[in-house]
């Protein structure tokens, strides 16, 4: 399985360990950067990750900033991408096996290289675990980044409030 990965400057390091865990698991990855500790632009290496996962370059993608806030937001505008930022493995376990998470994103200078090394592997080996439910909301997220007029529709959502009142949502 191949791993997209990239950071922005400030987290270089923190991306060169988890790139250096992922390898030691066998998995591939695919480096697009940053590489240095150069001031750069985290929307550069969102956009790289998302694309490399989106094209099927890459299977899965790791994106790493500071807070992990932008490069993170960054990613999920590339079409196709569904990222989660994480600081948790519940967090990243579920974006996978919930809303089949194409992506995951850190914060390097708010969780430790040691606990994004777990998520991480978590996040790749978890199963999307497909439901009618899922599959729906996923299509939705999917029809609200192509950016639809009928979107501008304040019924856009009705078919999931009228379960919510039928109460057929028991979470
Ligand atoms: C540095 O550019 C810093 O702002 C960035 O790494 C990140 O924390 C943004 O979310």
């Amino acid at each position: 399985m191949k791993i997209a990965i990239g950071c922005d400057h400030i987290v270089t390091d923190t991306k060169m360990a988890v790139s250096d865990f992922l390898k030691s698991k066998g998995y591939e990855v695919l480096d697009v950067g940053t590489y240095d500790f150069t001031r750069t632009h985290y929307p550069i290496f969102g956009k790289k990750v998302g694309e490399a996962v989106v094209s099927g370059e890459a299977d899965l993608g790791i994106c790493l900033c500071g807070t992990g806030v932008g490069i993170n937001n960054a990613v999920n505008k590339v079409p196709g991408v569904r990222s989660a930022l994480v600081r948790d493995m519940t967090t990243a376990v579920y974006a996978k096996e919930q809303l089949n998470a194409n992506v995951v994103g850190f914060g390097a200078r708010i969780t430790g290289e040691f606990l994004i090394c777990d998520i991480a592997e978590a996040f790749i080996e978890a199963q999307y675990q497909p439901t009618e439910e899922n599959k729906k909301l996923i299509a939705k997220i999917d029809h609200v980044e192509k950016n639809h007029p009928e979107q501008m529709d304040p019924h856009f959502f009705d078919e999931f409030i009228e379960k919510w009142d039928r109460g057929e949502y028991h979470d």
